[in-house]
């Protein structure tokens, strides 16, 4: 099966930006973890943590990385807690190469609070944020990849992300 490409990264990395560019570069297919289970609970993601919690969502995502191992080839946007749990980074790296879309975190705070309805922000102040995004590194840091992304555009971290991903294929050869 065809190598797929997973990028991860914190809340405002840019992963489905960045991931709808990258497919198109590749002319591949653009998965989002979210949307997956969006589309199968029939109800977004603020309202499955607020009716169902998070941990019903993050059971979800076990499923939805149970999906993504039956095909391959795709570009695939994680949530941002998606990898940050025991098993997950080694369960995104069997589908493929996995990217960390790294950014400073006033950036990714910034973006994050300023685009969409997060639950994980809600009612929680900078500083726990910033608890929860350096927890999670270690998690991000299991990728194959890190592309920086501070001071791009996201053509520009679009670009970088298939440049390593050539050079992977460079060295794998
Ligand atoms: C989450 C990030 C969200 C979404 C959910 C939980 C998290 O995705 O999966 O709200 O735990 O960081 P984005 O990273 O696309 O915002």
């Amino acid at each position: 099966m065809t190598d797929s490409v997973i990028l991860v990264g914190f809340m405002g990395a840019g992963k489905s930006t960045v991931g709808r560019l990258v497919a198109r570069r590749l002319g591949r297919c653009f998965v989002e973890t979210d949307d997956m289970i969006t589309a199968k609970e029939g109800r977004s993601i603020p309202e499955i943590f607020t009716e169902r919690g998070e941990a019903h969502f993050r059971a979800l995502e076990d499923e939805a990385i149970d999906l993504l191992a039956l095909k391959g080839g795709d570009v695939i946007a994680t949530g941002g807690g998606l990898p940050c749990r025991e098993g997950r980074a080694e369960a995104l790296r069997a589908l493929g190469t996995v990217v960390w879309l790294r950014g400073a975190f006033d950036t990714l705070y910034a973006r994050a609070l300023a685009g969409g309805d997060r639950p994980m922000l809600a009612g929680r102040r900078r500083a726990e944020v910033q608890a929860l995004y350096e927890s999670r590194v270690p998690y991000y840091g299991r990728a194959h990849v890190i592309v920086e992304t501070d001071g791009l555009g996201t053509d520009q971290v679009a670009a970088r992300v298939c440049q390593a991903l050539r050079h992977r294929e460079r060295e794998a050869s």
